[in-house]
């Protein structure tokens, strides 16, 4: 495998789509498929996946297609899912409590073991939202990270107290980070972050709405002037 500086990050996100068709597939007792059928799928061309899939090594062969048990297995080594990860939350309000939920994220290795909060009415307490979990206080948190060997965590904390809890899941040794608190966190570049931001997504939406309502209008004007 290539080092991970070289590859395009767009490459290693569209990785997780192709893990999500394969498990389909896999599900649905397919044994083989073509780099063209994934790409028809997910709307790729099929040169497009074979690109990035070469990032990482020499997947399928020609005229055969890729065994589906086989690219699943490397896919998930390749995203470090081929283990569980034991992950923790910091925030137990409106998005920590929705996130605490969701069942999917065990599907795909990822186990909520620790819920962190600084309110003292919610501390000592079961999430509603998943009552397996009873939610920390924050004091307990860096002895948590290293009794659990945490390495991921979900800061879902108000923005005015992100960079502090983000400062202390750092030291602490969590090694990759989900943001989902509206700052630029400043953080050692020997740790992973990514975030997530819908305001920032739905802002990205709009404007493309709102182009191809000008296209539409444009047109419709050029069309008008044409039967005249
Ligand atoms: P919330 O107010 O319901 O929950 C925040 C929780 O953090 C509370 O339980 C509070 O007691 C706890 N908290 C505050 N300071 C703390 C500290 N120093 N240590 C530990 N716990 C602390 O807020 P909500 O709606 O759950 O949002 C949480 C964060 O997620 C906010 O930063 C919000 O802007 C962001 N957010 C981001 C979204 C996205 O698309 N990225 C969507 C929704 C919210």
């Amino acid at each position: 495998m290539k080092p991970e500086g070289n590859i395009p990050a767009p490459a290693v996100r569209r990785l997780s789509l192709y893990l999500r068709q394969l498990e389909l597939l896999w599900a649905d007792d397919r044994q083989k498929v073509s780099s063209k059928e994934l790409g028809k799928a997910l709307r790729l061309t099929d040169s497009q996946i074979r690109k990035d899939l070469a990032y990482f090594g020499q997947f399928g062969q020609a005229g055969v297609g890729y065994d589906i048990t086989e690219l699943t297995t490397n896919i998930r080594r390749i995203l470090g899912t081929d283990r569980t990860w034991n992950v923790l939350l910091v925030g137990a309000g409106n998005l920590g409590s929705a996130l605490s939920a969701y069942r999917g994220f065990a599907k795909r290795g990822f186990r909520l073991v620790a819920v962190f909060d600084s309110d003292r009415k919610k501390v000592g307490r079961p999430l509603t939202s998943n009552p397996e979990l009873t939610v920390q206080h924050i004091d307990q948190l860096e002895e948590e990270v290293r009794r659990r060997e945490i390495h991921l965590a979900i800061n879902a904390v108000p923005a005015e107290a992100a960079q502090q809890i983000a400062n202390r899941l750092v030291k602490a040794g969590v090694r990759g980070l989900f943001n989902f608190a509206p700052v630029n966190l400043d953080i050692d570049s020997q740790v992973a972050i990514s975030s997530v931001d819908l305001a920032v997504q739905l802002e990205q939406l709009s404007f493309q709405v709102s182009m191809n309502q000008s296209i539409a209008e444009a047109e419709k004007s050029r069309k008008r002037k044409k039967k005249k």
